[in-house]
Formats: structure tokens, sequence, C-alpha cells
């Protein structure tokens, strides 16, 4: 068999490639990039599990989530690592960007490798806003609720996104089909794209190094296989150790089925979008679009072109002052937004829209949710009378 295969695949070739040494001081840091690809295979992994016994209908999806909870076995440790492994996934995706930063590694001629990089932050994202509507509970519906009528702000193209994304003027069964659909088809497809492109990128330029090291140094480092994999694979089984005994110890939280005509409710996001969450309470009025659209939209694109606008000379960060300034303060504002969005009441503007009126009750329609109002109609606006419900059950 062995010389089979070695008779038609290049392995040597392939061998001598990986058994190439790497710069040497490559420390624990440069494992984030592989945790970041095992947490990603590990909740593609899990999803196809949870995708055998989940039904993305408005009537069955709660029941279903519930089913695989209680009832499939495992299904409660699956859908744990499922959960947990999101936010590690953000968590490791977001130290490995930090790591990028604080060694320069994004320096010509690494640029592109960050480009996909970043892409592969907001794909990351992306998953974590389409997954978080799936269980179809009261948390799901009004977050997205929320999700949706922020994108909806952006000038130009955002009621087509809304709408697009809704697949009507509501939040209902073609929304959950949409976002199913973006979660388990769209998404995986950009994001293993992506990740063969960054990794092409990652083999073609060979690992950074630290700043300073000598032409030397650069090729007299442990070899990647099989040093570097030994070290990568410890750390993979770390991270399942500890996501594993999550699952095990700390349950999912399940709310009760959505529930469209509570106002009441008060809607949360996930906790790595709480920090924009938060910024939306400080951007009142016809301020509002600074939080929702221009700074998150503003920072996502210089962070996108961070290579290109950072031209100063690669240096660990303590020694560039104006990266270092500018990089600490991002750290300090996210993690200080998502502190106070963590503990904050209601989000004002929100809560304002969506309370009903004595006479009259916000509803999705009950049916498939396509229904459509006028053009351009927003969501917090679609009221029904009390005769109108009694109608439409
Ligand atoms: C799903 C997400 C991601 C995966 C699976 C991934 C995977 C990897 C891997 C395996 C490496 C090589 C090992 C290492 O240096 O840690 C790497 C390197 C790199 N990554 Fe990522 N990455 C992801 C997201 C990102 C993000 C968000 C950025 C920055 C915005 C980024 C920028 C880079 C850069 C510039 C390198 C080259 C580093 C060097 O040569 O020293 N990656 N990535």
């Amino acid at each position: 068999m062995k010389q089979f295969l070695h008779d038609r695949l290049p392995l040597d070739e392939v061998m001598t490639h990986l058994r190439k040494p790497l710069p040497k001081h490559i420390n624990l840091l440069f494992s984030l990039g592989s945790l970041a690809l095992f947490l990603l295979l590990l909740q593609a992994a899990t999803g196809a599990f949870l995708a055998l016994s989940y039904s993305p209908s408005p009537d069955h999806a709660h029941n279903a989530v519930k089913y695989i909870t209680e009832e499939v076995p495992f299904g409660s440790f699956v859908r744990g690592l499922h959960h947990w492994g999101a936010s590690a996934m953000v968590v490791i995706v977001f130290l490995h960007l930090l790591r990028v930063v604080l060694y320069g590694s994004y320096k010509a001629p690494r640029e592109l490798t960050w480009v996909v990089g970043v892409l592969l932050l907001l794909v990351v994202l992306g998953f974590g806003f389409t997954g978080y509507l799936l269980p179809w509970d009261e948390k799901a519906y009004w977050a997205t609720v929320v999700g949706v009528e922020i994108a909806s702000t952006a000038p130009g193209l955002g009621d087509v996104v809304a709408k697009v994304l809704r697949g009507g003027s509501e939040i209902g069964a073609v929304t959950l089909s949409r976002f199913y659909a973006l979660h388990t088809i769209w998404l995986p497809w950009i994001a293993f794209s992506l990740v063969g492109i960054h990794l092409f990128l990652v083999r073609f330029y060979g690992s950074s190094g630290k700043p300073k090291n000598t032409p030397d140094e650069m090729k007299s480092g442990k070899p990647f296989y099989p040093d570097q994999v030994f070290e990568d694979l410890l750390g993979m089984l770390i991270i399942f150790i500890i996501l594993a005994s999550v699952a095990i110890f700390v349950p999912v939280p399940l709310e009760d089925v959505a529930d469209p005509t509570n106002a009441e409710y008060d809607p949360r996001p996930e906790w790595y979008f709480l920090f924009l969450f938060q910024l939306l309470k400080y951007f009142q009025g016809p301020f509002e679009i600074l939080g929702t659209f221009i700074i998150p939209t503003v920072g996502m694109l210089l962070l996108l072109f961070l290579p290109f606008l950072d031209r100063s000379e690669r240096e660990v960060l303590w020694k560039r002052p104006i990266a270092l300034t500018v990089t600490s303060v991002c750290v300090v504002a996210i993690v200080g937004l998502t502190i106070l969005g963590a503990s904050a009441p209601k989000l004002e503007t929100v809560e304002a829209e969506v309370q009903p009126t004595d006479d009259t009750q916000q509803i999705t329609p009950l049916d498939t949710g396509i229904e459509e109002t006028e053009e351009g109609e927003d969501v917090f606006d679609f009221e029904l009378t009390d005769e109108e419900i009694e109608e439409a059950k």
C-alpha cells in the first residue's frame, strides 16, 4: 500500500517541505492559528450531527432543539460542544489576530494573508449571527429582530440587505430558512475556501517568526513536522478537554419558543456582539447611524487595510508606540463595552420602538412570514389591530 501511494503521489516532496525548519523563537502563540482551524473543523463536525435532527421551520425548530438536548443520545453534549465551541472560536481567532499584530506579522509580504484573515473573522461572526436564530426561542428571535434592524440602517443598501436577510419584511419562516442555509451551506463554503487560501499563503511565505530574527535564525528553528505539529495537536487536545468539560457541566440555555407579540422581551445579542449593542446607546436620534453603521464599517475597513496603512518598520508591538496605543485603545474599548453591555438594562431606542400601543400589537404573520408590507417599511412599524390578529389566527 505504502509503495502504491509512493509511486503515485509526491509524498517525499511533501515530507521534505513539512520537515523544513521554522524560524527560531516560535512560541505557543504561533499555535493559535492551528487552534482556530481545529475549532472550525469541530464546529463543522458537531454542526453536521445537529443537522441530522434539526428542522428549520418556526413550527419545528424549537422542538427539534429541545429533542436534541433531551432525547438524542449525546445530543446535549454535541450541542454543548457546538455552542461553547462557537464562543471559543471567536476568542481564539481574536487572540490569533492580536498575536499577528503583536509581532507585526501582517507586514510585507503577508498583507494578503492578513486581508484573507479579516474576511475569515467576518465569516466567523457571520456564523455566530446566523446560528443564534436557529433555536427559535425568545432570545434568538428578538436578537435577530434587532440585528437585522441595525443592518437596515446602512445608507443605500441597508433596506435591501435587511429584506434579503428576512426574505420579506418580517422575521418569519423564510428568515429561518435563509439563516439556516447561510449557516450550513454558504458560510461553510466561504470559510473553507478562505481557509484554503489563508493556509496556502501561510505555507507559501513561511512563518514570519519574530521581527528581528536574522536570516540565519529564520531557518534554524524546530521543524514544522513533527515538532510544531505535535505542539499544535497538544493544544487542540487541551482545548477539546476544556470544551468537553464545559459542554458536560454547563447546560446550553433554551428559552421559551419565540413569541413575536412579546414586545416586553429584552433583546440581547450573543456576548461577542455586545460591544456593538452597547455602542448604539451612545448615539441617539440623528446620530444613531454613527453607532449602527459608520463606526463599525470604518473600523472594519481600517482593520482590513491595516498592512497598507501602517508602513512602519517591522518591530514587536511595544517598540511601535502608535500601533501600541491604537491596539490598546481598541482592545480596552471592545472589552469595556462588552462588560457594560452585559450588565446594562434594555436598549432604549429599540424598546421605545417595539412597545405596542394600547389597541395594537406588533406581530409577525403567523404562517410563512413572507407577507410584504409597503416598500421600505420598517419592521418595528408593522402593527396589527387585535381584530387582525384574531383573523390571522
Ligand atoms: C478561521 C479563522 C482563521 C484560521 C483557521 C487561521 C489559521 C491560521 C494558521 C494555521 C496560521 C499559521 C500558524 C500561525 O501563525 O498561527 C495562520 C497565520 C496567519 N494568520 Fe490566520 N487564521 C484565521 C484567522 C485570521 C485572522 C482573523 C487574521 C487577521 C486578521 C489572520 C492573519 C494571519 C496572518 C497574517 C498569518 C501569518 C502569520 C505569520 O506568518 O507569522 N488569521 N492563520
